[in-house]
């Protein structure tokens, strides 16, 4: 590969109020400790129904689109696993929200937490076929597994938004990567249900499986010695489940280089810790923890990626730091998300998470006034979804 291909810009949106872990685990009866270094979270978004996957893409999205890329964004690849309409895809309501021309190809994929790595290669072999195009990646969802559910200290939600481009200025994606594939039944969310049906310890197993398997295969394919790797960052459906992952393989290197890694893992989960799962983005919301709060990330250091979508597909690549890739991060944006949130106390919340737009066909108003973000779901009118923005 003569050109190189990789991200050029990252957007991230979650909503503006969280849990504390802390009270959650007290409300359920559980040693705090358990949700803050078991599961290893310390906030949790709370996702109010005037978003849903297509306005957090947005919210997402907005961030990364000006008047530079707009009329080169030919293709949206929007991954989701907490789609809004069983035939029409989430990238043309984006499409529509951003403004982008009606001549840019728009598809949705699904494929569990993995279908916004599926997007990243898809869109990588696009621009290498088409140089001067830009492709515009999504993971966007709401991971909800129930109130009083093992899965509930491992919710959350938002939206990744990359642009995949040739000579990019944040990483180059590696030729190569490694898949492994297999049906099984760790996790799923049959048509009729809006929350996840999950065997987590099976899942867990699964992942930590998936990942030695192509970590394994990936060294074999590319020769790539353990030791070349700067950094590994996961997806975290929790974030201590990328943490077990490493460990696994932490024998196959040299101590110095294991506590690198560790240390490194450290600087990845900080902003996951913050906001809980986001399924298809939560890979990409480590990646970007990592790339803002490592103090010793340097062009043309190595950072393998492990991609895990339950039922199950995993992926593990490799890229490459480019040269002022912090330049190329818009820090203060992501820094304000973060950290000008609310705390809502678990009564609220338990009441914010019974609010969902029921799924009938009866018109809905959302409360979308108490939601200062830009694009927002307003209701359901006539069967029909109602976008805005403000
Ligand atoms: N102090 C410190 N640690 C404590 C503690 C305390 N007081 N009490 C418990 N712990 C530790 C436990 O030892 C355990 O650690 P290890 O996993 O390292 O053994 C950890 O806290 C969790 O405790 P339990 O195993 O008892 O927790 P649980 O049975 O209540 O459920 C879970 C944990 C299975 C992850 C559950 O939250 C769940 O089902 N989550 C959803 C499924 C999931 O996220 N799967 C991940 C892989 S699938 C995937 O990646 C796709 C996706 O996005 C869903």
């Amino acid at each position: 590969m003569n050109v190189k291909v990789g991200i050029d810009r990252i957007g991230f949106y979650t909503p503006k109020w969280y849990v504390d872990m802390a009270k959650l685990a007290r409300a359920r009866n559980e040693d705090p400790n358990k949700y803050l270094i078991g599961i290893g979270q310390r906030k949790q978004a709370v996702i109010p129904n005037s978003q849903d996957a297509v306005t957090m893409a947005a919210n997402a999205a907005d961030q990364i689109i000006d008047d530079d890329n707009r009329q080169k964004i030919d293709l949206i690849l929007f991954g989701t696993e907490s789609g809004i309409d069983n035939s029409k895809s989430a990238a043309i309501y984006l499409q529509h929200l951003l403004k982008l021309p009606n001549t840019v190809q728009s598809v949705e994929l699904k494929q569990a937490c993995y279908a916004m790595t599926a997007g990243v290669q898809l869109a990588k072999d696009h621009v290498l076929a088409h140089a001067d195009s830009q492709v515009l990646v999504i993971g966007a969802d709401i991971a909800r597994y129930g109130l009083h559910t093992p899965g509930e200290p491992t919710q959350g939600g938002g939206a990744m938004a990359v642009i995949i481009s040739a000579n990019p200025a944040i990483l180059s994606i590696e030729e190569g990567s490694a898949h492994y594939v297999a049906d099984i039944m760790d996790f799923w969310r049959p048509l009729y249900e809006t929350q996840a049906l999950v065997d987590g310890k099976y899942s867990s197993q699964q992942y930590i499986d998936f990942f030695q398997r192509t970590f394994t295969q990936y060294q074999k394919q590319t020769n790539l010695k353990i030791s070349e790797l700067q950094a590994i960052v996961f997806h975290l459906p929790y974030t201590k489940m990328g943490l077990k992952a490493l460990r696994a393989i932490l024998s196959k290197t040299s101590e110095i280089h294991a506590n690198q890694l560790l240390r490194e893992f450290e600087y990845s989960r900080m902003f996951n810790r913050e906001v809980g799962n986001l399924y298809t983005g939560s890979l990409y919301l480590s990646l970007l923890s990592l790339l803002i709060n490592s103090e010793s990330l340097n062009a043309g250091q190595k950072i393998g990626l492990f991609s895990y979508g339950s039922g199950a597909e995993g992926e593990f690549y490799v890229t490459t730091v480019q040269p002022n890739f912090k330049d190329a991060l818009n820090i203060p944006i992501i820094t304000k998300i973060l950290s000008q949130r609310e705390e809502l106390e678990i009564p609220v919340y338990e009441k914010m998470f019974a609010s969902q737009m029921p799924l009938t066909n009866t018109d809905f108003e959302t409360d979308y006034q108490a939601d200062d973000a830009k694009f927002y779901l307003s209701g359901q009118k006539n069967q029909q979804r109602q976008y805005r923005s403000r």
